[in-house]
């Protein structure tokens, strides 16, 4: 790998023993992935702050927080003190709602780690965002921006809604990125590498969120990790609708990059998306693979019967937009006995959802309103659930895996019934 002069000093310590550290776990990396060069990034997103699990881990317990940064985020064996971040660094989605944490089934210990880990993290410099969407709440990355980025879902909405150059980083490439502002030069970074290979050609309209979320759900499955360009999209995809696309594509695939020609950064027509080349493969989305999509998302809950035990909105974390919906649909009604109602945003979107009264709302319906965290990451639930609902096709895909219930896929309207009534009502196709 060819390394700047200023790459080397840090390799070889002149920065300290921490920049050192990362820089080496970058040049390790970027051979794995047989990066040529490193890039500068001053936009790193990714995930330091560790829970009781993490602090336990590997069975037993680490004692500072340089060491667990040290260990978990610089995969170094020595301890080395920690310094200030050199890179705008954004804390990602955590374990913890500082709010809700008793709700979450954490002890006072484990709250106090978590709080003391992520104090570390805003000391030495890291902007405690604690969400899976950044881009909702001030980290927007502009077109050709180099990023260096953890969560696929918010890689993919990055890359392709905004234009912006990441790919999926993770917590280790991400800790030495902050150090460093330098990240392996390769595949996404590569502008050559970001033409569609195939296309998804759409004969069903796609409008509302549930569609969204089962076209990208149908996408992820058919293109797996290669890139899609998306034909005969007839309406302009909002936020939520593009949100819930990408989630889903990068959780039944590994789709980190689509185009849809006329909405997204870097593709004016198909001809763009494609690079002048042709598609090299075609696949057809139509009323068929549309049931069939929305079966496979249901089809943990078979045999589940109608129970819901936790209806789950939002994932990615739900905008101001998607907040006051839920109030709506609760308006005069509230969730059922033994059924639990959870909406999860940013804090920062919480603290406005308190001015608007939406948060008091909800606990007046009997939902509560949560953020900096999820079930998935956090890996929490209610006691006793053996069925969840959800209106994101990511969560149903994750969370029978992760934590062993059955889900139902449905729209946020659904969900919201199936929460007032204890009972999933079905959907309507
Ligand atoms: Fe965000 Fe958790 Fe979903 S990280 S994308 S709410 S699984």
């Amino acid at each position: 790998m060819r390394l700047t002069d200023t790459d080397r000093a840090m390799l070889d310590g002149a920065h300290g023993p921490a920049v050192g550290r990362a820089m080496d776990l970058l040049v390790r990396y970027g051979q794995a992935l047989g990066a040529e060069q490193l890039v500068d990034t001053n936009n790193v997103c990714g995930a330091n702050i560790f829970g009781a699990r993490h602090l336990n881990y590997p069975a037993r317990t680490i004692t500072s927080h340089d060491e667990a940064f040290s260990e978990l985020s610089l995969d170094s064996d020595e301890v080395v003190e920690v310094p200030q971040v050199r890179a705008y660094s954004c804390q990602l989605i955590g374990p913890m709602d500082s709010r809700h944490w008793e709700l979450q089934g954490l002890s006072r210990q484990a709250r106090d780690a978590i709080a003391d880990s992520e104090s570390y993290s805003g000391r030495h410099g890291i902007h405690l965002l604690s969400t899976c969407t950044p881009y909702q709440v001030g980290n927007v990355p502009v077109r050709g921006e180099h990023c260096a980025w953890m969560e696929s879902s918010a890689v993919v909405y990055i890359n392709s809604v905004l234009g912006a150059r990441s790919n999926v980083e993770g917590r280790e490439s991400t800790g030495a990125a902050m150090l460093t502002r330098r990240i392996p030069y390769w595949g996404l970074h590569d502008p050559g590498n970001r033409f569609a290979t195939d296309l998804v050609d759409v004969r069903v309209e796609a409008e509302s969120v549930l569609d969204w979320g089962l076209l990208g759900y149908f996408v992820g499955s058919v293109v797996q990790d290669r890139i899609p360009a998306l034909r005969g999209i007839t309406t302009t995809p909002d936020l939520v609708r593009l949100k819930h696309f990408g989630a889903a594509a990068s959780s039944s695939g590994g789709v980190e990059l689509y185009h849809i020609p006329g909405v997204t950064a870097e593709a004016r027509t198909e001809e763009e998306a494609f690079g002048g080349a042709e598609p090299r493969r075609v696949f057809g989305y139509g009323p068929r693979e549309r049931r069939e999509t929305y079966e496979a998302l249901n089809s943990t809950a078979a045999g589940a019967g109608d129970d819901i035990d936790l209806v789950m909105i939002g994932c990615p974390h739900a905008t101001m937009e998607q907040v006051r919906q839920v109030c709506t649909l609760l308006e005069g009604r509230r969730v059922a006995d033994g059924t639990h109602l959870w909406v999860f945003t940013p804090s920062q979107i919480r603290a406005l959802a308190d001015r608007n009264g939406f948060t008091e709302r909800l606990a007046a319906a009997g939902a509560a309103l949560m953020s900096d965290t999820c079930p998935a990451i956090g890996q929490f639930l209610p006691d006793g659930t053996r069925v969840i609902a959800t209106d994101s096709a990511k969560q149903v895909h994750y969370l029978p895996a992760i934590m062993g219930v059955q889900g139902r896929f449905g729209s946020v309207e659904t969900c919201v019934e199936a929460a007032v009534t204890g009972r999933w009502p079905g959907e309507a196709l």
